[in-house]
This record gives C-alpha cells, structure tokens and sequence, in this order.
C-alpha cells in the first residue's frame, strides 16, 4: 500500500508494509519526516496527519481515547501511530507547533 505525504518541503510517497503503521512506514524511510515524540505508543498526540483523501483505515479505542484527551475534534485529524491505511491514501504532515 502505498501514501502519499504532503510537507512544507514537498510530496513524498511512502510504501506501507502490511501490519505497519504510517507512523512505520514514515520512519523506516526517514525518521525526521515526523514528529512522534512517544516514538507510536499512542500517548503524545504529535504524529498528526490531516487525512486530504483515500482511506484511512478504521480508528481504534486507543486512539479514540487520546483524540477525546487532546481534544482532537476535527475527523480529518488522525494519528500515524495508530493508522492503517487503506487505498488512495494522501495525508498533510502537521508539525507540531
Ligand atoms: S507517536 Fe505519540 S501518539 Fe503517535
């Protein structure tokens, strides 16, 4: 499966690997493409992505119950830590502010 990345610095295509995560996916190429400061154990909330199109998998408890502590409200909002995707994937990196 493959994503697509929009950055301040440009569009990036990154392979998910089955069983991976963005997050994964988006380290294994290169760690400073995202900030994710509990390195994807779903606590910090800074592996924001803003979901433009495609699919982004389904979201899980875990990180239901970290939106609704960051008061994450906007559905296009997910966390690459917790984001299986699915087809046509194309997501903007939020940095962190
Ligand atoms: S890396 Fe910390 S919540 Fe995703």
């Amino acid at each position: 499966m493959s994503v697509t990345l929009h950055r301040a610095d440009g569009v990036v295509t990154v392979d998910v690997p089955p069983g991976h995560s963005l997050f994964q996916a988006i380290a294994a190429r290169n760690r400073e493409m995202i900030t994710a400061l509990c390195g994807g154990c779903c606590v910090c909330g800074t592996c924001r992505v803003r979901v433009l199109d495609g699919d982004p998998g389904p979201m899980g408890p875990d990180e239901a119950h970290l939106r609704r502590q960051l008061a994450i409200t906007d559905p296009a909002i997910r966390l690459a830590c917790q984001m299986w995707p699915g087809c046509g994937l194309r997501v903007d990196v939020i940095q962190p502010e």
